[in-house]
């Protein structure tokens, strides 16, 4: 709760004045998953079960994939407190991916067989990176973007309020920090390039990266148990995309959003 308090307090402080960068709080944290969770470990359902273990699967892979990306970028930040910021970025990053990572283990042990996820993860991740450096900054603030989208969801919806409380604690802490540093990457981009075409390209990427991803695991772990075709899944698919998150849409809006040429992250509270 304290730590909650004080990213709410720096997000309000910001939202004030979105010229005021507060310095990125890094935070030691551990969370110890216990030794065996349900195998449907968000109310019982399959498909809200899948979509989050899509994401705490696929989260290690692309926050490395950003720590290398955005560390190499720091020769071109000279001034504070961006400079000091993107530091903050880093090491919130690292260590996101470092506590998601121990939730493949748990899903091994349940039978799921993840190589088809996680290599095709590796294999966009490894081709983007073969790109233009700029490219892929505008790619990490696409997806930081919508990232954010992401955490209003776990944060404000009651998505979760029924979950295994270590995995939900885990991701509600990773909601908060995603929100506290949201404008870091964009701030990143900004001071290399305002190419508008770039940015527009970064989103693009982003959104095909998470949205793809995300759906493509949550579909594959469904269909391993043997879930897939059960008529609550695809009823439950319906509600989060169109009828009661209404993902589709507020996407569709977020990513408006972000097409505004005087867009900045930290504009909207
Ligand atoms: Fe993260
Ligand atoms: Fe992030």
């Amino acid at each position: 709760m304290v730590i909650i308090r004080a990213i709410v307090l720096s997000q309000k402080k910001r939202a004030i004045n979105h010229k005021v960068s507060p310095v990125i709080t890094v935070r030691a944290i551990q969370f110890n998953l216990p030794a065996s969770v349900d195998r449907h470990w968000v109310e019982g359902s399959p498909f809200k079960t899948h979509l989050f273990n899509s994401l705490h699967l696929t989260l290690p892979a692309v926050e490395y994939w950003m720590v290398r990306q955005v560390k190499s970028s720091l020769k071109h930040i000279t001034a504070d407190p961006l400079r000091q910021n993107v530091r903050g970025f880093i090491l919130q990053e690292a260590q996101h991916a470092e506590q998601h990572a121990q939730f493949g283990k748990m899903l091994r042990q349940q039978g799921y067989e993840l190589k088809a996820c996680l290599r095709m993860e590796d294999w966009i991740l490894t081709r983007l990176q073969r790109l233009d450096w700029r490219l892929n900054l505008a790619a990490i603030a696409g997806m930081e973007h919508l990232t954010v989208l992401l955490s209003e969801v776990v944060l404000a919806s009651d998505l979760l309020v029924a979950a295994e409380p270590t995995l939900k604690a885990m991701l509600e802490w990773h909601a908060m920090e995603e929100i506290e540093h949201k404008a870091v990457a964009y701030e990143v981009l900004q001071t290399v390039s305002q190419n508008y075409l770039l940015r527009v390209a970064g989103l693009a990427i982003g959104c095909a990266f998470v949205l793809g991803l995300l759906n493509r695991c949550t579909l594959t772990l469904l269909h391993q148990d043997r879930c897939l075709w059960h008529w609550t899944v695809w009823r439950e698919m319906g509600q989060f995309w169109l009828t009661k998150e209404k993902m589709l849409l507020r996407s569709i809006s977020h990513c408006l959003w972000y097409l505004q040429p005087k867009f900045h992250p930290a504009a909207h509270d």
